[in-house]
């Protein structure tokens, strides 16, 4: 395997963490028990004072906090927001994060907000429209970048190349990292019928940087990525696999619908870090 991204960025592995979400604004600061780091997403942090600045400071003093972003729009056809890329950057020195995320998808289109996270087409031209876009990013903010895998529901038409194929294709000519969510590697290979397991060894495993963990909605006829339970099953066997081939990488818990008790999630988060540890063991 050649070098990986974390290393040749001198980026350690950080542990479990949970995100700084708005109903954990006072407990999480203060919580005695164990986490190693926080992620935010920075559209809730591009405007800052009150509690929000106070949870976000307070959090600053206890650990690394990472902005995972939904708002980049790196695929869609408008140019980059400046005004938001250069607010991204300053939240990210704000918060001295040692890298940044957002996903390989589009969200915005003629100026208006999808408030989605919507699939790219799998095809060279894609490729070629968002590479020059992620190095742009990755040089206006200084920081290693890391693009998401995305869940979806159908494929964009006119598709010429496999899903983990066009991955590998963006994030080696950008030479961004990886954020690779199990949760989604997982609905998507039931969604759309393929297998998780070769999907994930199909992949520029030396660029994982960050793994997300997350729960979603079983329906009779599909998956739905909701960020709303605990993780199943079969995705922390996924994520054990995963685990055992990339070594042991930041991991997140993603808990963004009906969002529990703050030990629930750190909970997820204790579970994680206990097959971490085994990994990193073995
Ligand atoms: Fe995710």
């Amino acid at each position: 395997m050649p070098a990986s991204y974390a290393h040749r960025h001198g980026l350690r592995a950080l542990g479990a963490g949970i995100g700084l979400r708005r109903d954990f604004y006072e407990a999480l600061p203060r919580t005695e028990r164990a986490l190693d780091w926080v992620e935010i997403i920075p559209e809730n942090f591009l405007t800052l004072g009150g509690r929000t600045q106070r949870a976000l400071d307070a959090c600053r003093e206890r650990w690394s906090v990472l902005p995972h972003g939904v708002g980049l729009n790196i695929g869609g056809p408008d140019a980059l927001d400046e005004d938001y890329v250069s607010r991204l950057s300053a939240l990210v020195r704000r918060v001295d994060a040692p890298f940044f995320s957002d996903h390989l998808c589009y969200s915005r289109l003629g100026g208006v907000h999808l408030h989605d996270l919507l699939p790219l087409p799998f095809t060279e031209a894609a490729v070629e429209h968002v590479v020059p876009r992620v190095r742009e990013v990755m040089a206006r903010v200084g920081r290693p970048f890391l693009l998401e895998n995305p869940s979806y529901y159908a494929k964009m038409p006119g598709g010429t190349l496999a899903e983990a194929d066009f991955l590998r294709h963006v994030v080696e000519q950008a030479d961004c990292g990886l954020l690779l969510d199990v949760n989604n590697v997982y609905v998507n290979a039931m969604n759309h019928g393929y297998d998780a397991r070769a999907f994930v060894d199909a992949l520029p495993l030396e660029r994982v940087v960050q793994i997300h963990l997350a729960g979603h909605e079983v329906r009779p006829d599909v998956l739905i990525d909701t960020h709303g339970a605990s993780v199943c099953d079969e995705v922390w066997a996924l994520y054990r696999y995963t685990i055992a081939r990339t070594g042991a990488v930041s991991t997140l818990i993603e808990w963004d619908q009906d969002i529990p008790s703050l030990d629930a999630v750190l909970d997820e988060a204790d579970r994680a870090r206990g097959v971490l540890r085994e990994e990193l063991r073995r």
